[in-house]
């Protein structure tokens, strides 16, 4: 089992280094090989950015200290038992609460279809995605500043693109999305040919909830650079994709799953745990970069797994797991919080609703639609071209030879 290193946060809390507009002297080189210096930048670095404050944002906060996320200020755990995707989305989008907002599902348009039919059907889910976002913006002629209504219209299209291109890998024709249905219900929908189940409906919805916005991690800064660039919405989430597909980003719920089958039932789970850990390997669906207490939105998926028919057995054996896991890990780490993550309960719900798990990192990527746009149009509305400065670490000026 791989040890995978992925986080999805980047609010650090309170930790701001400060990058001074200290300015270097210019490079003098000269032909004649003297040795003028261009490494006085003293500057602070942080590789990877980690503690450098990179936006302001009213969007979404990431408490990792107190197992807190907030969507513009409400509870995740609220807004998975009250509310749907759609008046999530629109949350995140307006900052207003509309309980009764509508996210009809929209078909996909011919030259999409076109374009993934194209595709060789073993290519990647999120290739796929990043494909059918491109096509769709080069059809729609997007402009700058990204509003609303095109985070509203994206995000309405994108599970539709994804559904028909799981059909297309499987050799089957894709069909129309059933719009009476929520863009959850109707992307299940789309990719079995078959009205879903409610609960497996409901649960996928309070998936994409939970996985709707989480602070300015890689993908969402990627859309967050792409638009200060006043580059149009299309663009943005089509690079943040791109980012999201690393494996470092994207998460491996399906390692969750695999996990699962190789313990197979709960009277071998501790010892598969010690074995596990004996081989200096990782738990998957444990530990957090950011939360050190028990990540909320791991709590409310697991509501929402226990209230699932047809998961009872695969269910409990994922409680039982999870027991035992924790105490483990506690008996191993006792200075450290090493608590269940999102992607535990995430591999539950992903499972329990019958979703293949090829799809499992791009189905990320449609419930990510509503945060990634929301900061798109929040960036546009105070916009600053991002541009880091960088420290250069090649050879002093030279020449080639005459
Ligand atoms: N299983 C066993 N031990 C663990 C685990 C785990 N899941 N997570 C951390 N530890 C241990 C490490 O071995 C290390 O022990 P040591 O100090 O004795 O060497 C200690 O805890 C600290 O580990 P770090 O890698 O420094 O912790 P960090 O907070 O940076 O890691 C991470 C976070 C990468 C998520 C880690 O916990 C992990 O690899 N988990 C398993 C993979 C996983 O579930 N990823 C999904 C994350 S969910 C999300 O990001 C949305």
């Amino acid at each position: 089992m791989p040890s995978l290193a992925y986080h999805d946060t980047a609010w650090a809390g309170g930790y701001h280094r400060h990058m001074t507009d200290t300015k270097t002297e210019p490079a003098t080189g000269s032909r004649s090989g003297g040795s003028t210096s261009t490494t006085a930048d003293t500057r602070p670095y942080s590789p990877g950015l980690e503690g450098v404050i990179g936006a302001e944002s009213a969007i979404g906060l990431v408490d990792g200290a107190n197992g807190r996320l907030l969507y513009r200020g409400y509870p995740i755990g609220e807004l998975v038992e009250k509310g749907t995707y759609a008046a999530v989305a629109e949350l995140l989008w307006t900052g207003e609460w509309h309980p009764d907002a509508r996210l009809a599902p929209e078909p996909v348009p011919g030259p999409v279809l076109t374009a993934l039919r194209e595709l060789p059907r073993d290519a990647s889910p999120m290739d796929a995605l990043r494909t059918a976002v491109s096509v769709w913006g080069a059809m729609q002629r997007l402009a700058f500043p990204p509003t609303p209504e095109d985070a509203r219209a994206l995000t309405a299209f994108s599970p539709s693109a994804l559904a028909a291109f799981g059909r297309l890998r499987q050799g089957l024709e894709p069909v129309q999305p059933d719009r009476s249905l929520s863009l959850a219900g109707a992307f299940l929908q789309q990719l079995n040919g078959e009205r879903p189940d409610a609960a497996a409906a409901k649960a996928l919805e309070a998936y994409f909830i939970v996985a709707g916005e989480h602070g300015l991690n890689a993908s969402t800064f990627t859309a967050r650079v792409i638009t200060a660039t006043r580059s149009d919405l299309a663009s943005a989430v089509c690079g943040a994709i791109g980012a999201l597909k690393g494996p470092l980003h994207g998460g491996a719920p399906s390692e969750v799953v695999s996990q699962l089958h190789e313990i197979g039932s709960p009277e071998r789970a501790e010892a598969w745990i010690k074995d596990t850990l004996d081989r200096g390997e990782r738990l998957m669906g444990f530990g957090h970069r950011v939360y050190r207490a028990y990540d909320p939105r791991a709590a409310a998926l697991r509501k929402v797994a226990e209230g699932m028919a047809g998961m009872a057995d695969w269910l409990s054996l994922a409680v039982k797991v999870e027991d035992i896991a924790l105490r483990v890990l506690a008996e191993r780490h006792p200075d450290r919080v090493l608590k269940t993550n999102v992607e535990y309960y995430t591999a539950a719900v992903l499972q329990g609703v019958g979703l293949p798990p090829e799809l499992y990192p791009a189905t990320f990527g449609l419930a990510r639609h509503a945060g990634w746009t929301a900061h798109a149009i929040e960036q546009a509305g105070a916009n600053r071209l991002i541009r880091p400065d960088m420290r250069y670490t090649g050879p002093e000026e030279r020449h080639l030879p005459d």
